[in-house]
């Protein structure tokens, strides 16, 4: 695992502080079977790599941030190309811009370390439907949307918000403005 070598690499240096970027609902997904693991595995493996982080003996910092608006983007950009755009039934999503993820990180880095610190959210929850009607009326497109039950406790945990942090919606560009501003440059 890369999170284990880095601090094998880090350990016996001078390295005062370890800061992680994790996601939201690492400790709140539970990925038990195939399916959990084939869709979800991230979120366990970034649990792992949370405890391999506290466990390192090294001062530690770890932040945990909502999906990106960039994720959100790779995701709209593939469904598009189908002719009818899956969604997940029931899921939600709280986008959050990646250069405020970054600055906070590096606010983070330049600080004490602290700990498992406030969780990082975008300024909106949304559902998945909506986001992705958003994306394609930015695209001047028009698409049937249809939303898929996904088996599974880590699904279900996803319909629950567990990817979610409703009292952290600090992050200040919104979905809308994401999509503007990318297709500006695209022009
Ligand atoms: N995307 C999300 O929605 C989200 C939400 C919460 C947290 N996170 C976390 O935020 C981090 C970044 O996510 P992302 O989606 O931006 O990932 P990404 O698009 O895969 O980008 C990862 C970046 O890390 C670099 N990298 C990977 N392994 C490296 C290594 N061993 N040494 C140096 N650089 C390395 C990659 O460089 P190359 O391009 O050269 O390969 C790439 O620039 C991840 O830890 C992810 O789990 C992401």
């Amino acid at each position: 695992m890369k999170a284990e070598n880095l601090i094998r690499a880090a350990s016996g240096t001078r390295v005062r502080h370890l800061v992680y970027i994790s996601v939201v609902g690492a400790d709140r997904v539970p990925v038990k079977s195939g399916i959990d693991r084939a869709m979800f595995g991230y979120f366990a493996s970034k649990r792992a790599a949370e405890q391999i982080v506290i466990n390192s003996g090294l001062p530690w910092t770890i932040l945990r941030a909502t999906q990106f608006h960039d994720l959100l983007l790779t995701v709209a950009q593939a469904m598009m190309k189908m002719p009818i755009m899956p969604v997940f039934a029931g899921f939600r999503f709280q986008p959050v811009d990646s250069s405020e993820v970054a600055a906070r990180l590096v606010e983070l880095t330049l600080g004490d370390p602290a700990g498992l610190v406030s969780d990082l959210g975008g300024p909106r929850i949304d559902k998945m439907s909506d986001l992705m009607r958003t994306y394609l009326r930015a695209q001047g497109k028009r698409r049937l949307i249809l939303p898929v039950w996904l088996p599974g406790r880590a699904a279900r945990a996803h319909r629950a918000g567990a990817n979610l942090t409703p009292y952290h919606t600090d992050g200040k560009r919104t979905w809308e403005e994401f999509l503007a501003d990318h297709e500006a440059c695209h022009e």
